[in-house]
């Protein structure tokens, strides 16, 4: 019988938390048979970089995973300044439960110089980077060791849009529009590559059935993501008058967990730079339109009972 431990998928968590963030932290947390955590390492983001690297260790700390080490990364976006998102996350990143301040603290290294050591120390082809934020730490780490690339296994990453368009400008999704240029050497680079967009995340929505089984777990982590959540639903339920707000993030470890769970297709996907109104765009070549290579698996479609099952069965598992 083979080893179910030894199927793991060593995993680097590239993150800028963000309730969103934090539930995929969780799912990860809860899925120690699938998924080996190396280490979390933040970007500036949905807030600044001081905030994401705090959020982060607070929700290390409250799943009881002192283990866990976090290292803070890029506090800018490669050529822009940066845009953060306090009117969808608070200001916190974190809004929602009264959090204490952590007391766990930072590794000493940068996020980038653990994403180039990790991937030199580790077996070629072992490490898969899950990018839940703007792409600046990963496009750092290839600019300055191109040697790594090689040496992914996979990028699974939420980001970008198709049919859905985008949500921080008309054609934009957030993580790629805060990083455009990073967004582009990362896709660009020639790693397989699994993209989560809004087409995806906008059927997972936290409707109020789904977000009641969360809160019946009963357990400290369980309680505070329901209060993170109902706090991170309020803008997307006004925006899209939909009935619970899309959850984005988790999408990246539930594919590592559950990849049946999605379905999608392998096309070529460009990044737009240079126009003002569409920067940051996805542009995406679903119908092979064009013959350009085809570099990224993008997602469409979800089992979205399948993912609240998986969800709130290993948060009950933390
Ligand atoms: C993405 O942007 C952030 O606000 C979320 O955390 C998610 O990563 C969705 O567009
Ligand atoms: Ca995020």
């Amino acid at each position: 019988m083979r080893d179910k431990m030894s199927d793991r998928r060593k995993i680097i968590i590239d993150t800028d938390p963000g309730q969103d963030d934090a539930a995929a932290i969780f799912l990860a947390f809860g899925s120690p048979q699938e998924v080996d955590l190396l280490g979390i390492t933040t970007v500036a983001g949905n807030v600044p970089l001081s905030l994401t690297s705090r959020n982060a260790l607070i929700l290390c700390e409250l799943c009881n995973r002192p283990d866990v080490k976090v290292f803070a990364g890029c506090d800018r976006p490669l050529s822009r300044p940066l845009v953060t998102a306090e009117h969808v996350h608070g200001k916190t990143g974190l809004d929602g439960p009264t959090l204490a301040e952590p007391t766990l603290k930072l590794q000493p290294q940068h996020s980038v110089d653990f994403i180039i050591e990790t991937l030199r120390n580790e077996p070629s082809g072992t490490v898969t980077l899950c990018t839940l934020g703007p792409l600046t730490n990963i496009a750092t780490a290839f600019t300055r060791a191109p040697d790594i690339i090689s040496r992914v296994r996979e990028i699974v990453s939420m980001g970008g849009g198709f049919s859905e368009g985008g949500n921080i400008t008309p054609a934009a999704e957030f993580n790629i529009y805060v990083d455009p240029e990073a967004a582009k050497i990362v896709f660009g680079a020639g790693v397989p590559m699994v993209l989560m967009p809004l087409d995806v995340t906008h059927q997972l929505l936290t409707r109020k059935d789904r977000v009641a089984r969360m809160r019946a777990i009963g357990t400290a982590p369980a309680i505070a993501m329901v209060e993170m959540l109902e706090f991170f639903e309020r803008f997307d339920i006004e925006k899209y008058g939909s009935d619970g707000g899309p959850l984005h993030d988790p999408t990246v470890v539930a594919y590592l967990v559950k990849p049946s769970l999605f379905d999608g297709r392998l096309c070529n996907v460009e990044i737009e730079t240079a126009s003002e109104l569409t920067a940051g765009m996805t542009v995406i070549d679903w119908w092979h339109v064009t013959d350009r290579k085809r570099n990224v698996k993008v997602m469409r479609s979800v089992d979205a009972d399948g993912f609240f099952d998986l969800l709130i069965e290993r948060f009950a598992r933390i």
